[in-house]
Parts: C-alpha cells; sequence; structure tokens
C-alpha cells in the first residue's frame, strides 16, 4: 500500500495525497509576471475546485524565491461579523496576523493590530495595518486573500475599499501585490449595503483590479494523471473503460474525481485488493454511495 490517498476534504496536500501540482493548473508565469508589475487581480472559481491549493502553493513558492513577503489569509471568519465593520476588522486582522506569524514568523501586525483599530477603527485599520507592515518591510508583501466574497454588505466594501484607499502607496507603503480569491469574480459583486441603503457594484468598488484568471475543473488527462499515481504507488490499475465512466460522471470536477476514485480504491471492499483492477462496476458503486450518503459537497455542487 502506498502511502497516499485521494483526497475528499479540504486542500491538497502533496505529501499526503494524489494530486496535480497545484501551480500547474494556472499559468504560473502570467501570475509571476501579474505580482511583478505590482498588480491587484483576481483568481475566481467554481467550489471545490482547487482554489486554496493553489493558493497555499503560489504562497509556498513566492516565500522560497526569497523575494517576497508571502501571506495567505482567510476572510472567511469574517461572514459571522455580518455587516459589524469592525468586528470583522477585528477577526480579519487577527486572522492576518496568525498566518503571518506561521508562515513568516513575523508578529508585526499581531503586535500593531489593537493599537491600530483603537485609533482608526474598523473603516481605516486594515489599511494602516497594511500600509505601516509594508513600510517596516524591506521585501514587498505579496496578499492573498481567500474567500473574500464570504464577506458581506458594509464589511465586503471596508475590504475593497480599505485596499483600494492604498493602492497608490504600494509596493513600498503597500502590499505589492494581492489577489482576491472567491467563487465570483468582484465584476459580479452586487453587494448591498445598509449604511448606504442601496446596492454597490465590486466593479466600481475595486476598479483597480487588473486581471480576472478564472479556474476550472481537470482536463481528461489530468484526471488520468491523477489515477496513474495510485496506480504509480499501489500497482492497482484502472480499467480503460472506468476511466473513461469517471470523466463522463465528473467531467473532470476535481472534488467529483477524487471522491469517486476514493470510494472505489478506498472504501470499496472488492476495490482495496489491489491485485484487482478497478473497472466500471465499482465506479458505478462508488457513484451510488456518494448519492446514497448525500455526501457534503454534492448538493453544493449540483447548484
Ligand atoms: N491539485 C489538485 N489535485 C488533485 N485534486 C485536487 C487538486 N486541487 C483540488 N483538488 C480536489 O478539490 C478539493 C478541494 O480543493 P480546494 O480546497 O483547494 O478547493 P477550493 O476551490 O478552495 O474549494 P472551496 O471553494 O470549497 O474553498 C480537494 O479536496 C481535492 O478533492
Ligand atoms: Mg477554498
Amino acid at each position: 500500500m502506498g502511502v497516499r490517498d485521494f483526497n475528499t476534504a479540504g486542500p491538497v496536500d502533496p505529501s499526503d495525497h494524489y494530486c496535480i501540482p497545484p501551480l500547474q493548473r494556472v499559468d504560473l508565469e502570467e501570475i509571476l509576471h501579474l505580482i511583478r508589475r505590482q498588480k491587484y487581480f483576481v483568481l475566481h472559481g467554481p467550489r471545490q475546485t482547487g482554489k486554496t491549493s493553489i493558493l497555499k502553493a503560489l504562497a509556498d513558492h513566492l516565500n522560497a524565491t526569497g523575494e517576497y513577503r508571502c501571506v495567505y489569509a482567510n476572510f472567511e471568519l469574517g461572514q459571522t461579523a455580518r455587516e459589524d465593520v469592525p468586528r470583522a476588522m477585528r477577526v480579519l486582522l487577527g486572522q492576518i496576523a496568525g498566518r503571518s506569524e506561521v508562515m513568516l514568523q513575523d508578529t508585526f501586525v499581531r503586535d500593531e493590530r489593537l493599537a491600530i483599530l483603537d485609533e482608526y477603527g474598523g473603516d481605516g485599520a486594515l489599511n494602516e495595518t497594511l500600509r505601516r507592515w509594508a513600510r517596516s518591510r524591506k521585501r514587498p508583501l505579496v496578499l492573498l486573500i481567500d474567500e473574500i466574497d464570504t464577506l458581506e454588505g458594509d464589511s465586503l466594501i471596508s475590504v475593497l475599499r480599505q485596499l483600494r484607499a492604498g493602492y497608490d502607496e504600494r509596493p513600498d507603503g503597500f502590499p505589492q501585490s494581492t489577489i482576491l480569491c472567491g467563487v465570483l469574480d468582484v465584476r459580479n459583486y452586487r453587494i448591498f449595503s445598509s449604511s448606504l441603503g442601496s446596492n454597490v457594484s465590486g466593479g466600481s468598488t475595486f476598479n483597480i483590479k487588473a486581471e480576472s484568471l478564472r479556474l476550472g475543473d481537470f482536463s481528461e488527462i489530468e484526471v488520468r494523471s491523477l489515477l496513474d499515481q495510485h496506480t504509480a504507488e499501489t500497482g492497482q490499475d484502472f480499467d480503460a473503460d472506468a476511466v473513461a465512466r469517471i470523466w463522463d460522471l465528473t467531467r473532470g470536477q476535481p472534488w467529483l474525481v477524487n471522491a469517486l476514485a476514493y470510494q472505489s480504491c478506498f472504501r470499496d471492499e472488492a476495490g482495496r485488493d489491489r491485485s484487482q483492477p478497478i473497472g466500471i462496476a465499482a465506479i458505478d458503486r462508488a457513484k451510488e454511495t456518494l448519492i446514497r450518503n448525500r455526501v457534503t459537497h454534492l448538493d453544493q455542487l449540483a447548484h
């Protein structure tokens, strides 16, 4: 038995999971070019396509070059603050603080954020923290914000505004580059602001955006390559018609491919016998099991 398996929960870790190297799924040269050119841009795609896996791999890549200080932050923590901007900023700055401590061994945000919140309030604290942080460090900051579109109304507007307001001070006085990642392209946000009593469009709030990169599903070649990793590590083959069935059932949806393969190779009684190839019947059984168990992402993906 190999030590890796198919991942069906959360971002991939290449040492634990069979995976397509996340940075091979995007045009890395283009992304590096945008970062070098100090652009703020968007990476978006449907649920469970590998966005977070890519951001985390990109952060590691950028930090390893030694040219940038890159921090990944997940803004979904701000969702339950709804339109309470001070509350949202407090938790988001806490998130940046925690992530930068772990990823960069940098305690600047941890040390400064409360005093800044006190002085500037939620409407300005993110902006001011990023200004001071950028100015106090030699290497340019790159900020990767995941789940930006889980924020609501005024909290989302405030984050976008605070980023825009510092844009002209980059790279010395603000992050050199920022990637906003979510399901939708910012341009398509229709944000209802309670304080303004009207809808605001993401496009106008964040008109500094240079590009939108969209992440899609696996190609047939990528599906094949993922399954081949299991074969290489365990000796267990997939029949050609089983591979074709996986493609027909998933059309390359990354999580579904993994879920079918995991169920048929690691849960299915017969499938766990590595001397037997995975046939089409095992894939169909796996499909039935996933539907019967109403596994977590199935409803979401159906949307
Ligand atoms: N590079 C990859 N190779 C193989 N499978 C992958 C890869 N990236 C993602 N997946 C599959 O997609 C699932 C979700 O990955 P990830 O959390 O990165 O996606 P996401 O787009 O951020 O999802 P969400 O929208 O729910 O936050 C993984 O559990 C795995 O099944
Ligand atoms: Mg994600």
